[in-house]
């Protein structure tokens, strides 16, 4: 099949060179020129693992393209995702200025078979009916096309395994044609096929998002009862999460989910309720106990420091990305230097990222060791696996205090114990 992606971000890119990868011709479309030049070089610009290498074998083989022209691409495409980013505006609600722009420009671009615009972007319910109207109102008369939303499930880090291998792939459209059309695309891809409509669609990637989102939020309440109590919350959801009903995952205690997906999408979700009266308040508690875990976090640290210059180990709001949309690091550092602290930092990938926000009230190092050197102490604040393995010894050796704040609990209590470090974790004893 011929494909065009609109969008090159973490969702856009992956999907493009994963559908490549089938051995379709796939366009992806973007409008600034600088990152276009990068990426047909075989640039991917985000740093996703595997992904540089997917590009470059696609590239070569000829079968994925870059460009700012709606018309070749859209022109020749079967289907047309919307892959651009849906950011929160003020009020909360999501930003539909890109989407509603790409709409227009695949309208007018639409030729006279029939074209499938499958929306991937994360957007609220009804959404995909205006582009529909959008998409109508634009397009030439004698062309023909279908809407469907596809939401998307990849997370950052391991975004190609989870194009390949997702727990369900969600079609909503009211249309037959481009039900098939999107069914016979994704027949390489493992996992369950949800086929409903798009209102459905729309919803399921809210519900997801918000679900998620609260069980981070439930760890880390348990967390706060675990810290006043001397239970132990890592033996706790263990043994909660061995029920089937409610599983393991995602019941990991921290110092609060971050990223481009779960904030903005519990907002968006939220200011949908709003809209509709709808008493959502069960989604406001998970919004405020994940800003009460940064919180706590920052206070643990500012009432047990034994100095003000401290080490921070990992930036980026999960492992295996750069991206430090909303990360923790960025809340819980400018909180910090508020209260004078003196910051060392280092992350595998994301340090460029973050230079920007806080340009030199920071100091960047090339390696965990030197961050951590001559401080008084260290914050794990990303649990990358090079941390996990780090010569704690020598960690013990160059710091000026052996005192450790661990926001993602990767360090046995026992351990730090037993090599002499006065070891702060979440909530454990
Ligand atoms: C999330 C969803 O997991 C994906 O399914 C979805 O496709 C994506 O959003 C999206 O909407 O595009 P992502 O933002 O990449 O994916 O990252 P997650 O793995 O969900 O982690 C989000 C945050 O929660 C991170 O800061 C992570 O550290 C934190 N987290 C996660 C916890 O604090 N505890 C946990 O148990 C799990």
């Amino acid at each position: 099949m011929t494909i065009t992606i609109v969008g090159h971000g973490y969702v856009g890119l992956v999907t493009a060179c994963v559908f490549a990868d089938f051995g379709n011709k796939v366009w992806v479309v973007g409008h600034t020129k600088e990152k276009l030049a990068r990426l047909k070089k075989g640039d991917p610009i985000i740093f996703e693992p595997g992904l540089k290498e997917l590009l470059q074998k696609n590239i070569k083989a000829r079968r994925i393209f870059f460009t700012d022209d709606y018309e070749n691409s859209v022109s020749e495409s079967e289907i047309v995702f919307i892959a651009v980013g849906t950011p929160t505006k003020e009020t909360g609600e999501a930003d539909l200025n890109a989407v509603i722009d790409v709409a227009r420009k695949i309208g007018k671009n639409l030729k006279s078979k029939l074209t499938v615009v499958s929306c991937k972007s994360t957007v609220p319910v009804g959404t995909n009916k205006k582009i529909e109207t959008v998409i109508k109102r634009h397009k030439p008369k004698s062309s023909e096309f279908a809407v469907a939303s596809v939401p998307e499930f990849l997370r950052e880090g391991t975004g190609i395994f989870d194009t390949l291998n997702p727990d369900r792939v969600i079609i909503g459209s009211d249309s037959k044609k481009a039900i098939e059309l999107l069914i016979k695309l994704h027949q390489p891809i493992n996992g369950k096929r949800i086929i409903t409509n798009l209102a459905s669609a729309e919803m399921i990637k809210y519900a997801s998002n918000s679900m998620l989102a609260t069980k981070i939020s439930f760890a880390n309440l348990i967390s706060f009862y675990c810290e006043k109590t001397g239970a132990n919350v890592v033996e706790v959801l263990d043994a909660v999460g061995l029920d089937n009903r409610i599983g393991r995952s995602f019941l990991y205690p921290g110092v609060g989910y971050g990223g481009s997906c779960l904030p903005k999408d519990v907002r968006a979700f939220l200011n949908t309720g709003k809209k509709l009266s709808i008493n959502s308040k069960f989604l406001e508690a998970a919004e405020e106990i994940n800003k009460t875990a940064m919180d706590s976090f920052v206070d643990v640290v500012a009432n047990n420091s034994p100095g003000k210059k401290i080490g921070i180990l990992g930036l980026s709001f999960k492992p295996n990305t750069d991206d430090v949309r909303e990360a923790p690091s960025l809340y819980i550092i400018s909180e910090l230097l508020k209260q004078g602290f003196e910051i060392k930092t280092y992350d595998p990938v994301a340090m460029e990222n973050v230079k920007k926000f806080f340009e030199n009230k920071i100091s960047f190092k090339k390696n965990p060791y030197e961050a951590v050197a001559k401080t008084d102490a260290v914050l794990v604040i990303t649990e990358w696996n090079e941390f996990k393995q780090i010569d704690l010894a020598k960690i013990k050796k160059i710091m000026n205090q052996p005192f450790v704040f661990d926001g993602r609990n990767i360090y046995e209590p026992e351990l730090m114990k037993k090599l002499g470090f006065k070891y702060f974790s979440i909530g454990r004893p």
